[in-house]
């Protein structure tokens, strides 16, 4: 039996018509006899009567079916009984009344509700280990059709933008500059490995090289890294780059993607342009690189107001070159004892020595440190915070990065803090956009003992910082900017080196990679870059990061119809697993057991 029609379609305009639906069973209810059943489809749903008075066979048939069963029904379409009208669906005035049915599977009981409400009850491993079953919520179904939609309005951008998607492999040689790699091993080369591509940045700029002048593609990558809500060992960017290009091009061309996604997703018109914000003073402002400009709570320099206090901890930080910062949770003064460890606790792992911290309460501060403050200090503290009661103030004193990062972490903590207590308002469809630019090229590594490319080695240096390149590294600036929104990291790029003897300085003298390591490791693309290189510069998304803000959800899995967990595994389908001796043998592989940890 075929589908004349889907789940959603069916109105009060079709009555007397005869019809056939397929789909699911999405729930089954008996009144006195006569059985109602949901249908359902990826559309929607359509009730089906099954009345024991018109045809005994198939009401006996239907009442053998059970939930998520799956089906086909014919029958004539009738109009539902007064007061039976459901005004929330779009079928809920008709029912099919059944003559036929076809029983192409009886399911068995789910083991969890397939309703949305159902599903986020229940703990995450249990849906990913029934994916399947998952993906049947409307919710889920929908964030699929999301992800869809967002990639063809992409398509279609790049598209009438005359770029062209070009595919570039996903076995890549080792380039260990970045994030680790997986490495696969070569059956035919023993000892040889293969690394699954991190990015297509190579590619794209050889790409450039090679005249394609204007490059995307929807790329699947591949990092081992730890695994969180938003990032994945496997995911997707929407990789470009473009040459003969500046960054202002790079911006306006991504704005007009961004918006063109937002208008056929969401029907929403974005503002362009984006605000743009320099790398030291997201820093500053917000501790972070990646700021969520939602709400306040921006981080207050105080190190000019307690240069000579008399709380030694603060006086002797500022004479040792650090700052005092803080920041002032507004209306969290009921903070718990609870809470106010856990704060404390993600202060020190973050390397502070304490969170100094004032509740400002009943017209009382209440601290442990006040009682070192003087009446000038406490006057200035007022109004550079703008304390009032039923305050928090937050005190980092450290380092500028270390006390950036701390209070960066608490605020975003009390926001969170806030948002359970109803006091503020975080809305996911407040988008704050944020283009962050001027970051330094390099940053020092205290366990390498030597300069990283804060971005990655293929970066330009602003033109007028290029003569600090050897001299003070950390000095220059790098063309690279990253895109924000509500606080996350959606896309990265810059504009690339395109000289090649800038690029050998950069790698020999700069990141002190030795000569030959250089050589075979980036050989070919400095080798590339000697036959005519344009100047070029691009970007990546994160396409599965886009689709979760879209979506209204903070985990990336949300949107990933086959997502790892936290731990690397695929639940369903139960990987990794071990392989046979013979696979092993066959690609020169030996396993060593892990060494058992030390009995304590
Ligand atoms: P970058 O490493 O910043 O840049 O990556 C670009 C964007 O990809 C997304 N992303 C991730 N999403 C999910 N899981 C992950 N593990 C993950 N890692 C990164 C982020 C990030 O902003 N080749 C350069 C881009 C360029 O210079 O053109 C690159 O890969 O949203
Ligand atoms: P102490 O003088 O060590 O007892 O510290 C007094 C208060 O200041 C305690 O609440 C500590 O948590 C806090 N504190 C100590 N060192 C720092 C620091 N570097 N930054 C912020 N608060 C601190």
């Amino acid at each position: 039996m075929k589908h004349t029609h889907h789940c959603a379609q069916l109105t009060a305009a079709d009555l007397g018509a005869t019809v056939s639906l397929v789909g699911w069973v999405d729930s089954i209810r008996d009144h006195g006899g006569i059985l109602f059943i949901d249908l359902r489809d990826r559309k929607g749903v359509t009730q089906v009567k099954f009345d024991p008075q018109d045809h005994p066979e198939l009401a006996q048939q239907a009442a053998t079916l059970k939930p998520e069963s799956v089906v086909a029904v014919s029958g004539k379409i009738v109009a539902r009984p007064e007061g039976t009208v459901n005004k929330n669906l779009p079928t809920g005035a008709i029912e099919v009344s059944a003559t036929a049915l076809v029983i192409h599977n009886i399911s068995e009981t789910p083991p969890f509700p397939l309703t949305d409400a159902g599903g986020d009850k229940v703990n995450e491993d249990l849906r990913l280990t029934y994916r399947y079953l998952d993906l049947r919520r409307p919710k889920m179904r929908k964030n699929l059709h999301v992800r869809h939609k967002a990639t063809k309005a992409i398509r279609d951008y790049f598209d009438s933008q005359e770029f062209i998607e070009v595919e570039t492999p996903a076995l890549f040689k080792s380039t260990p500059e970045g994030a680790r790699e997986y490495l696969v091993p070569s059956r035919i080369h023993a000892g040889q490995f293969y690394a699954l591509s991190q990015s297509p940045q190579q590619f794209k700029q050889i790409l450039m090289v090679a005249g394609v002048e204007r490059y995307f593609q929807i790329a699947r990558c591949f990092r081992d890294e730890d695994l969180r809500a938003d990032r994945q060992m496997e995911f997707t960017q929407v990789d470009v780059e473009a040459s003969f290009i500046d960054r202002e091009d790079v911006y306006r061309i991504f704005e007009g993607m961004v918006k063109k996604v937002w208008k056929e997703v969401l029907g929403q018109d974005l503002p362009t342009p984006f605000q743009r914000m320099p790398f030291h003073e997201a820093m500053n402002r917000f501790g972070v690189d990646k700021p969520d400009l939602r709400f306040g709570f921006e981080l207050t320099d105080l190190s000019e107001t307690f240069r000579n206090s008399a709380f030694k901890v603060f006086q002797a930080t500022v004479a040792g070159g650090g700052v005092i910062k803080a920041i002032n949770a507004k209306g969290l003064a009921d903070l718990t004892q609870g809470e106010l460890k856990n704060l404390e606790d993600i202060a020190k792992s973050l390397g502070a020595k304490g969170l100094a911290f004032i509740k400002c309460e009943g017209g009382e501060w209440k601290s442990p440190i006040v009682k070192f403050f003087s009446d000038a200090e406490k006057a200035a503290l007022t109004a550079q915070l703008g304390i009032a009661d039923g305050d928090v103030v937050f005190f980092a004193a450290a380092s500028w990065e270390k006390a950036c990062a701390i209070l960066g972490r608490i605020r975003l903590e009390a926001a969170q803090l806030l948002v359970k207590r109803g006091k503020l308002e975080i809305r996911h469809e407040d988008w704050r956009f944020l283009w962050v630019v001027d970051f330094p090229l390099m940053t020092y590594d205290e366990d390498a003992k030597r300069y990283l490319a804060t971005h990655h080695p293929f970066t330009a240096p602003v033109a007028e910082d290029l003569h600090l390149l050897e001299t003070a590294p950390d000095k220059v600036r790098g063309q690279h900017y990253d895109l924000v929104l509500n606080g996350m990291e959606l896309g990265g790029g810059s504009i690339r080196i395109h000289q090649p003897a800038v690029q050998e300085k950069v790698f020999k003298d700069v990141l002190k990679i030795p000569g030959d390591v250089v050589e075979s490791r980036f050989g070919y693309m400095l080798n590339a870059f000697k036959y005519g290189a344009p100047p070029h510069g691009g970007i990546a998304f994160g396409l599965d990061r886009m689709c979760a803000l879209l979506c209204g959800t903070t985990s990336i899995r949300d949107v990933i119809a086959f997502p790892k967990t936290q731990k690397g595994q695929d639940l369903m389908a139960q990987s990794p697993t071990p392989v046979t001796e013979k696979q092993l043998k066959e690609l020169h592989i030996a396993v060593v057991a892990p060494e058992a940890p030390a009995a304590s």
